[in-house]
């Protein structure tokens, strides 16, 4: 059978099932509810804290025929209709690659067509700050009056790179970070369903890794899972988050610091083939490098690290081998492949450029 990623096996399709967000779900339910839709919405927040998935339930609840609750039925015809991900009256759009004034054009063409099926025709336009000048200028024209049956729902996760012309004509919802003790209580019910064992300390870990997201949280589950065999203990999870795996991140920069391009491969490799979550891991050499810094230029740094003794002296012998810019240079690297990383096909590359990128950069400087 196909495995299917947690994250997508458990997108909410109720505003009841969306955790950590009550703050809009109530709002939008209530707004089916009244019949009182706006034109336009604007949904800004981190990544993977329910943006897409709260316009797709709110896509379906303003077209639904029976809604008690303000959430989507699930049984009428409209409801049944558009729980297909390509319904023509939901239209997702994807600003990164469609950023020109000429998909928007086109795209204020197509608005003109009337639903199907449907009271409302739903255009999600998500990352819509990758936008251009002049899209941002044509869209703008669209959401001044656009036909009575079209809702805009736009999603970012950087709203301060928005026009103040379109965020003045959209109503607005701030997406929060979700905390850890409703991603820990959402990962419970998720594992029970699962059938998988654990104990609770394991998925406070889990979900204090996520930062705040739910899609990172069940990512970061779905690997563990494939290690742990149907029983998650809070040791295993330590081991595959590499938490306290200091030993493997010290070596690691080891070699990196001493521009050793073959033993980088093969350490990569290896890490690789533990099956390690190799996002997870940019993340954690981003951070060895912030402690690094921390280690070689604060005045108490063990008060800011809080390390075992024994631990804080190799971090010290380590942070004297590296100058600062180095330190600052791997910062940056690694923690922007993290994200780039979590969307990544071939991760192993990805994170190999970025090593060995490190390396080269840093080898012209000198
Ligand atoms: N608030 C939430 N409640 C329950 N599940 C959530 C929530 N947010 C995200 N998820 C989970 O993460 C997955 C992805 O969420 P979604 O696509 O809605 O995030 P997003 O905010 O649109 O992210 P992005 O900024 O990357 O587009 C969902 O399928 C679901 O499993
Ligand atoms: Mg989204
Ligand atoms: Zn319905």
């Amino acid at each position: 059978m196909e495995h299917l990623a947690l994250y997508r096996k458990y997108r909410p399709k109720t505003f009841e099932e969306v955790i950590g967000q009550d703050h809009i779900t109530k709002t939008l339910a209530n707004q089916v509810l009244a019949g009182k839709v706006a034109h336009a919405y604007l949904f800004t927040g981190t990544r993977g804290t329910g943006k897409t998935s709260i316009a797709k339930i709110f896509a379906r609840a303003i077209n639904c025929e029976n809604t008690k609750t303000g959430s989507p039925c699930g049984e009428c015809d409209a409801c049944k209709r558009l729980a297909s991900d390509n319904d023509v009256n939901i239209v997702e759009i994807d600003a990164a690659s469609n950023n020109k004034v000429d998909d928007i054009r086109e795209l204020r063409e197509k608005v003109k067509f009337a639903p199907i099926g449907a009271k409302y025709k739903v255009y999600i336009i998500d990352e819509v700050h990758m936008l251009s000048d002049s899209a941002f200028n044509a869209l703008l024209k669209t959401l001044e009056e656009p036909p009575k049956y079209v809702v805009f729902i736009l999603a970012t996760t950087e709203v301060h790179k928005l026009p103040q012309t379109i965020l003045s004509r959209c109503v607005r919802f701030d997406f929060r970070l979700v905390s850890v003790s409703e991603l820990t209580n959402h990962l419970a019910r998720i594992f029970d369903k699962e059938g998988i064992n654990y104990d609770h300390d394991a998925l406070k870990i889990i979900a204090s890794a996520g930062e705040g997201s739910v899609r990172d949280t069940l990512s970061i589950a779905d690997c563990i899972n494939a290690y742990s065999d149907g029983n998650v203990t809070k040791e295993k999870v330590l081991k595959v988050l590499g938490v306290t795996d200091y030993d493997l991140l010290i070596d690691f920069f080891d070699k990196m610091l001493k521009k050793d391009i073959g033993e980088v491969l093969t350490l990569i490799n290896q890490i690789d083939l533990m099956g390690k979550n190799l996002s997870v891991f940019a993340k954690d050499i981003s951070r060895h490098a912030r402690d690094l810094l921390t280690a070689k230029t604060c005045k108490d740094p063990n008060k800011i690290l809080n390390l075992p003794s024994e631990l804080f002296e190799k971090f010290k012998k380590q942070a004297d081998e590296a100058d600062e810019k180095q330190l600052i240079n791997f910062m940056q690297l690694f923690s922007s492949a993290e994200s780039e990383l979590r969307y990544a096909l071939s991760t192993r590359l990805l994170l190999e450029t970025t090593a060995l990128s490190a390396i080269v950069g840093d080898a012209k400087k000198n």
